[in-house]
């Protein structure tokens, strides 16, 4: 449906947000002592470079930044807190607010602190407490300076009946940072939500578009009711009504990358995804973003009108640059295209600023600014300078497209 080659010029309303995303685990390195976690190593240095890191932020345009802080190094053991920790996220909030870049704040990215995931997390309601702790000892301290709050980061995905508990307490540990973040801020608070589109492998088959359905539930639609309506359903749980829950998302916030093909004949439920790797867009096997369905971001949005939406996380990893190019500008016009379909959909943050660590591997790189592994000099990828340009005219034009992408990029090596 979309073809980069066609774009139409595209406006986008005054005040439309564009800015960039990461988490601290994947880009800061590993804290030391005892909550450095398997190889991230050094990640991408931020902890030490974050300052160049703003200032780049700052050439491309980015008008926001969502970070996230990082529980596991704040709080290494049980109740004690590392101070100095807490001091290096206060000046980099400083330093974007001093360069007028929104902070978006995530108080929790993945990542638990040993002595938390050693406890059971949050599979345990009786561990909701510790969470409480954090986000008290947190907020109060830079409630002032946050542009918007996101609790959490996808706590919703996986398709397994066994994750019930976890992710009906990580709904009510949400409701609860709502509340109290609410009591310190008037600024708006979400959850980036790991929008999966199922559709069903076999579109003719009853089963698998049962699946799909039931996946969606169980990824998505468990989420979105309990906000709408306070009333917490899962498969393998018993229903429950906590009107904490009820209304404790100002928006929804949008992390887009694929669809996912439910299949009723595997044991996982899913199918294999439509494979682009042939055409090497990226080189590590079985990785999930070998697709571009912007159609799927288009569809999620339409399900979240009653509420301003932001794509909080929408980007590729390429070894290509030129085929982040085409990801993003096909993306944004899906996003046009539901703003002229009337959905309220107020910004965009590109997943990644920077190259990052991706769960186990530095292989696939998300950045618009490209690190060097050995350096750890950043380089601006020309998919960052296509973004600072739709940002500087607030549009996706035809012209920037051929400025960017002369011709499609050549397929294979
Ligand atoms: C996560 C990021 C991750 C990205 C790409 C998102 O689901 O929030 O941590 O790096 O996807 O895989």
């Amino acid at each position: 449906m979309y073809d980069v080659f066609s774009v139409p010029e595209l406006k986008f309303p005054t005040g439309f947000l564009w800015g960039s995303a990461t988490s601290a685990y994947q880009i800061e390195g590993n804290p030391p002592g005892p909550n450095g976690y398997d190889r991230c190593g050094l990640g991408a240095n931020h902890w030490q470079m974050y300052r160049e890191d703003v200032e780049l932020m700052a050439q491309l345009g980015h008008q926001a930044y969502r970070f996230s802080i990082n529980w596991a190094r704040v709080e290494p053991e049980e109740g004690c807190y590392d101070e100095a920790a807490l001091d290096h996220y206060d000046d980099l909030i400083d330093r974007l607010l001093a360069r007028n870049i929104q902070p978006w704040v995530c108080l929790h990215h993945n990542l638990n602190p040993r002595w938390f995931e050693k406890a059971g997390a949050f599979s345990k309601r009786e561990n909701l407490r510790h969470w409480e702790r954090w986000v008290k000892k947190v907020v109060p301290r830079i409630a002032a300076r946050i542009a918007a709050w996101m609790p959490f980061n996808e706590f919703n995905p996986h398709v397994k009946i066994d994750e019930g508990a976890y992710k009906l307490n990580c709904l009510k540990a949400h409701a609860w940072a709502y509340h109290f973040i609410r009591q310190h801020s008037d600024q708006p608070i979400s959850h980036a939500h790991a929008f999966q589109v199922w559709e069903p492998r076999r579109p003719y088959d009853e089963l698998d578009r049962r699946m799909a359905d039931l996946a969606d539930f169980m990824v998505n639609e468990f989420l979105f009711h309990a906000i709408r309506t306070g009333e917490l359903v899962y498969p393998g749980q018993d229903g429950q009504f906590d009107p904490l829950v009820k209304g404790a998302m100002d928006f929804w916030g949008v992390n887009y990358y694929v669809r996912h093909l439910a299949d009723a004949r595997s044991a996982s439920m899913e199918g294999p995804r439509y494979d682009h790797k042939r055409l090497r867009l990226i080189d590590v096997d079985n990785f999930f973003l070998s697709e571009f369905y912007p159609e799927g971001l288009l569809a999620a949005l339409e399900r979240l009108r009653d509420k301003p939406c932001y794509v909080s996380e929408n980007g590729l990893a390429a070894t290509d640059d030129q085929w982040r190019i085409v990801y993003v500008a096909l993306h944004l016009w899906a996003i046009h295209e539901a703003l002229q379909r009337g959905i309220d959909v107020r910004g965009y943050m590109y997943w990644s600023l920077l190259d990052n660590y991706e769960w186990g591997s530095f292989v696939p790189r998300f950045g618009l600014l490209e690190v060097d592994y050995e350096t750890y000099r950043r380089t601006p990828r020309p998919s960052a300078a296509f973004l600072r340009d739709i940002i500087r005219d607030n549009a996706l034009t035809p012209q920037t497209v051929k400025r960017y992408l002369p011709a499609l990029p050549t397929l294979g090596r």
